[in-house]
């Protein structure tokens, strides 16, 4: 399912970007999100014209580091839908966003989980408009617990209230947020569309001088996004497109066997291991460590190498 902006992705689109965005938080949650490594990221992205993110989610490299033409694509059809939207500052969207922010502020403190749950039975019976479902996408990710999104074998979304943390939450200043001119200001940079990484990549006649991060779902047991599924042939047809890549790439991933095996030893790219602590549980109670790597067809040999 495209969003209406993948058409012009599939031309190459020209909105063009001008220089001096100031950084801005990402505008949902979203698992796997890059926030905590963005002072490993950041420093790491090269000089570029153009920059690509074909698995955008909640786009926290963009928001925080990127003001260039830019072109954001994810295969999730309501996430990017909810970025149209945004974008646009598409009425229907804002309309059904706040109707429900009128009704969470007129609930009691005790009365709001039947305002998500309604939200939640809406969603999930799909009677609604791809704009309406948009808007309550995005509620069900702020007001969800843990901020999980994780639907059953029917493709329900099934994540209880999060009242522990939700329930006093202030929907109208995160609504009112959207709207703001750091949003606003990020938004018109961006350039949408909403397909399988291939033929996103297929859309672009890409340059030496264009930068694109690559941040794929984990290759482990919990690499599901939602409905989306990402196997072990996904991550092969993403090493295919990246070892040939005309531009510069950043991929980030969990170091595992199958990643070592895909992208160790090939001649011009360079891998840097680094220890990672997840956060997990609500408000990050507990951790796990885990290695990562940071792939990339350009910049210093990893030192280990250099020598
Ligand atoms: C690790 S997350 C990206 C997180 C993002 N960098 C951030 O900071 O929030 C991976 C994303 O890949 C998307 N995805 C899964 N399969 C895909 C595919 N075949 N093509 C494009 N996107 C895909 C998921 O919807 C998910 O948003």
């Amino acid at each position: 399912m495209l969003v209406s902006d993948t058409a012009a992705v599939r031309t190459a689109g020209r909105e063009h970007a001008g220089r001096g965005l100031a950084p801005c938080r990402p505008l949902l949650k979203w698992p796997g999100g890059k926030r905590s490594e963005l002072p490993l990221i950041a420093p790491r992205i090269p000089e570029h014209s153009r920059y690509f993110e074909p698995f955008f989610g909640g786009g926290s490299v963009y928001f925080d580091a990127i003001d260039s033409e830019s072109y954001a694509n994810d295969l999730h059809p309501d996430l990017m839908e909810f970025y149209r939207c945004v974008k646009h500052g598409d009425e229907r969207f804002f309309e059904h966003l706040y109707s429900i922010v009128e009704d969470w502020e007129r609930a009691s403190l005790v009365e709001r989980d039947a305002v998500y749950y309604e939200c939640r039975e809406r969603y999930n019976a799909s009677r609604l408009t791809t704009v309406q479902r948009a808007a309550d996408f995005f509620l069900l990710r702020e007001l969800a617990y843990g901020g999980m999104f994780r639907v059953n074998s029917s493709g329900h979304f099934n994540v209880p209230f999060g009242r522990a943390y939700a329930e006093n939450k202030n929907l109208r200043e995160k609504v009112d947020r959207l709207r703001s001119d750091a949003a606003v200001a990020k938004m018109q940079r961006l350039n949408l569309s909403a397909l399988d990484f291939a033929d996103f990549l297929g859309c672009f006649e890409f340059r030496p001088e264009d930068f694109m991060f690559v941040d794929p779902p984990y290759d482990s047991s919990f690499s599901k996004y939602d409905t989306l599924d990402f196997a072990e042939e996904d991550q092969r047809r993403l090493a295919e497109a990246l070892v040939g890549f005309a531009g510069r790439f950043m991929l980030v991933c969990k170091a595992t066997p199958l990643i070592e095996d895909l992208y160790h030893g090939v001649e011009h790219l360079r891998v840097h291991r680094y220890e990672y602590q997840y956060k997990f549980n609500i408000k990050g109670r507990f951790s796990r460590a885990s290695t990562h790597a940071m792939i990339t067809n350009y910049g210093p040999l990893p030192s280990h190498e250099a020598s």
